[in-house]
């Protein structure tokens, strides 16, 4: 039991909503966490890593208008072995908003967010999550260095590693430490939310939420090193990139990347009967052809 109580399981917050404005035509009709990058719907990826930090409770957030076609993708979890709750943001007030929006049902329980539209991909990435998702207090957030910053979050550090200060989208920004859409908070996270002050854009900003941790001395900031990768895939030219990676990735090596029931079966969740009769239903593909020889035992 940790000061803040909180030997609860880490449950998991997948945000997906937004008007994906930087997308239009192709998200006047379809929420953008269900555009295809690839050979999958968006939102399986941000998912895969959710679930491979140890999370098996997630609640799925969305539009009033997208939220029902969410459920009708995923479900109510179980093919994962998982739980999903879906909860509606009735306007894009702000990303810290989900916490406000999930206050009763995270209880005082820490806390993954993951933003629908991030795709993370770096090695032991699992085992460092694994070890954010299970810190007794403070909060956790991954930073990525990128050539433009003033579009993200951005940290920058003192000379011994240290967090100094975080700032969204900085006309000047002190670093090109670029904060990604993955953070991982303890049990006070809810009442932290509660207390934030919409920005002049009108938002719940999550560098508001992070800044708090900050200043306790709590925030803890891992360093994604050189060959991770971090996409996001908000615009055409993202959304295309994050594509052609996946491709690329999964032609060479033959691995999958960003398939949630992969994760859930590597992670105990389901077991070999359970992955093959999910493989079976899309064996027609080769990501259900790849998941089959995955249950057998040849993946
Ligand atoms: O991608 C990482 C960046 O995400 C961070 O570095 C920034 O600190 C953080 O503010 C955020 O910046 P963005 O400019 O990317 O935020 P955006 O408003 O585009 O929202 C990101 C995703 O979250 C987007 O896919 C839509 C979703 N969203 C956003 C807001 C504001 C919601 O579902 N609801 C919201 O209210």
């Amino acid at each position: 039991m940790s000061e803040h109580g909180s030997a609860k399981p880490t449950k998991g917050i997948l945000l997906a909503g937004g008007s994906g404005t930087r997308l239009h035509p192709m998200t006047l009709a379809v929420s953008k966490q269900l555009l295809p990058v690839y050979d999958k719907p968006m939102i399986f990826y941000p998912l895969s890593t959710l679930m491979l930090a140890g999370i098996r409770d997630i609640m799925i957030i969305s539009t009033p208008a997208d939220l029902p076609l969410f459920r009708r993708l995923l479900g109510d979890g179980a093919d994962m072995g998982v739980t999903f709750t879906y909860r509606e943001q009735p306007a894009p007030d702000g990303i810290a908003q989900a916490f406000v929006i999930a206050d009763d049902w995270l209880d005082d329980s820490p806390c993954g967010l993951i933003l629908g539209d991030n795709l993370i991909f770096a090695d032991h990435l699992g085992k460092q999550m694994r070890a954010a998702a299970t810190r007794p207090s403070g909060a956790t957030v991954f930073a990525y260095q990128v050539r433009d910053p003033e579009r993200y979050g951005v940290v920058n550090f003192s000379e011994n590693g240290h967090a100094l200060d975080i700032v969204e989208k900085p006309t000047e920004p002190k670093s090109n430490w670029a904060v990604t859409g993955l953070y991982f908070y303890d049990g006070r996270v809810r009442e932290y939310a509660r207390s934030l002050k919409p920005s002049p854009r009108g938002e719940l900003e999550i560098t508001d939420l992070n800044r708090l941790y900050l200043q306790s001395d709590e925030l803890h900031v891992q360093r994604l090193g050189r060959g991770c990768a971090w996409l996001d895939a908000g615009m055409p030219d993202s959304l295309m990139q994050a594509g052609q990676f996946v491709q690329t990735i999964q032609s060479r090596q033959g691995l999958l990347v960003g398939s949630p029931h992969e994760v859930a079966f590597r992670m105990g969740f389901i077991d070999a009967a359970g992955l093959e009769a999910y493989a079976r239903g899309m064996i027609k593909t080769e990501l259900g052809q790849s998941l089959m020889a995955i249950a057998h035992g040849e993946g």
